[in-house]
């Protein structure tokens, strides 16, 4: 765990990065997202929000689409930052991380700065799968 602390520290870091593009001029609230692929390959996301509020998009469903329209196939880790506390994904990203990993971690912040790790299947218990 010390050790995919350190790694995760890593892929929260290309997060916070991610967030510098966050298009939010509506809610303000910008996240950013980073996906850590089997091949070890990192792609990021950000939120992107549209004058039709619900066409918006979240940073971690960003991330993943990024990285399996780059030929990722399975996903280890999505890392989630934002300002705030303590923020996982929504209930709908949560379905779509769980699509590309049963098992994914995910990391996350708190407001002081703090790492934290918990598995999708936490996050998404009875996920719906066919
Ligand atoms: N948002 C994310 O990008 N990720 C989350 O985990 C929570 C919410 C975005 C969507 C919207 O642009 C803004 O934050 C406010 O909900």
């Amino acid at each position: 765990m010390v050790k995919n602390k350190q790694k995760y520290k890593q892929l929260l870091e290309f997060a916070k990065q991610a967030l510098k593009f966050s298009y939010s001029p509506y809610s303000k609230f910008k996240v950013g997202a980073a996906v850590l692929c089997e091949n070890d390959k990192v792609f990021c996301g950000t939120n992107i929000e549209n004058v039709s509020y619900g066409l918006s998009v979240c940073a971690e469903r960003v991330a993943v689409w990024t990285a399996i329209a780059n030929g990722a196939k399975k996903i280890k880790a999505v890392a989630i930052y934002s300002e705030k506390d303590s923020v996982t994904p929504c209930g709908a990203c949560r379905q779509v991380i769980f699509e590309f990993s049963k098992n994914a971690d995910i990391v996350y912040n708190d407001k002081k700065g703090n790492i934290k790790i918990i598995k999708i299947s936490e996050l998404l218990p009875k996920a719906f799968s066919i």
